[in-house]
């Protein structure tokens, strides 16, 4: 990444305000919970890992304010957690995160409060240092399914930006260019909000990738016309038997895919993976103000009293996901089996 979506710096969560790129760069520090809370809900930090890597600080923020209010510290710390757990309901890292946090808040009742607050915030540094190593090894092991010349369709942003660092789906591109491969991004624009064409391809750019933006409704023509030799995107939380929920739009890439005989490949950590949920029906799928859809591009793109419909992801069922692509590998097809053998060697 050219530069850090998510610090830690003078006891705040220092953040990339991702809602104004490419516009402007402008980094907010996080001081209380509210802030955080406020900056995973309104897409400032978006991306699932970022969004629990974020969640993380956000405990330890919950922590100091315990501290400095003088209020009971487990019942701030916790009802914190609960605002923290109720920003964002389908990324499933905010909670992955959120629940280690609370492990850890539990692991150390009856200590003194500045001695927990450091025990917290080992914790969230750990979760931010993992996502960086996860990432990359996600990166090393998408690329081997990259020839030497690749071109890529890509859908929202599972970037950099999206985690603590180097991403999911772009770190395939990042370690193939890496490993001295010919890697050309197609990147969907990714309406309502634009995170295609405001982020990936902002940090693609940055980086010196070939990027290309579409709107979404090119997608289509694009695998007709353009050699697309894999789409690969990231997720929000796949279900143990291999489905996969990611930004709206998603779904549709992966049927033109499997028309157009092209592999359909998704790249998310383990963290990602719920063995709780049995399929993708039961992945709760958010739903965000009808104004990201009726006042679009900064201007009103709906006609004013008509209804509007706008999910912010979907469902993508296993049987048209060519691969997952993990820290411990990549599975092809009997995702099951393959997610329990990769969970029991962890
Ligand atoms: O609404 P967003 O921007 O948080 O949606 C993000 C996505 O859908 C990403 O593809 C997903 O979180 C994976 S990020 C590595």
């Amino acid at each position: 990444m050219p530069v850090p979506t998510i610090l830690w710096e003078n006891n705040a969560l220092r953040l990339i305000d991702q809602t104004l790129l490419p516009e402007e760069y402008i980094q907010i520090d996080c001081k209380d919970t509210p802030t955080v809370a406020e900056a995973i809900k309104s897409l400032r930090v978006r991306g699932a890992p970022a969004i629990g890597v974020s969640a993380a600080y956000g405990v330890v923020i919950a922590a100091q304010e315990a501290i400095a209010s003088g209020k009971d510290f487990d019942t701030h710390v916790k009802d914190s957690i609960q605002t923290l757990s109720q920003t964002r309901p389908t990324a499933v890292n905010l909670f992955w995160a959120l629940e280690i946090m609370e492990e850890v808040l539990n692991s150390t009742a009856g200590q003194l409060p500045e001695k927990r607050r450091e025990v917290l915030l080992t914790k969230a540094h750990e979760i931010f240092e993992e996502d960086k190593r996860v990432c990359r090894k996600i990166g090393k092991n998408g690329a081997t399914l990259l020839d030497q010349k690749a071109t890529i369709l890509t859908h929202c942003n599972a970037g950099g930006l999206a985690t603590a660092d180097y991403g999911t789906a772009l770190a395939v591109v990042y370690a193939a260019v890496e490993a001295g491969k010919n890697v050309a991004v197609y990147a969907d624009e990714t309406r309502p909000l634009l995170q295609g064409s405001r982020l990936t391809a902002w940090e693609l750019h940055q980086s010196g990738v070939d990027v290309t933006v579409i709107c979404d409704n090119m997608a289509a023509t694009v695998l007709r016309q353009k050699n697309i030799d894999c789409i690969v995107v990231g997720s929000d939380r796949i279900a143990a038997n291999g489905d996969v929920a990611n930004k709206i739009g998603t779904y549709g890439l992966a049927i033109l895919a499997r028309e157009h005989n092209v592999p359909f490949y998704v790249a998310a950590p383990l963290s990602t993976i719920d063995m709780n949920l049995s399929s993708g029906d039961a992945i709760p799928i958010e739903e965000r103000n009808p104004d990201e859809v009726s006042h679009g591009m900064g201007r009103q793109t709906a006609p004013e009293g008509v209804k509007i419909y706008n999910p912010a992801f979907d469902v993508t069922p296993k049987h048209l996901v060519s691969a997952i692509i993990t820290e411990q590998g990549v599975a092809k097809g009997n995702y099951e089996q393959t997610f329990k053998d990769w969970f029991a060697k962890t």
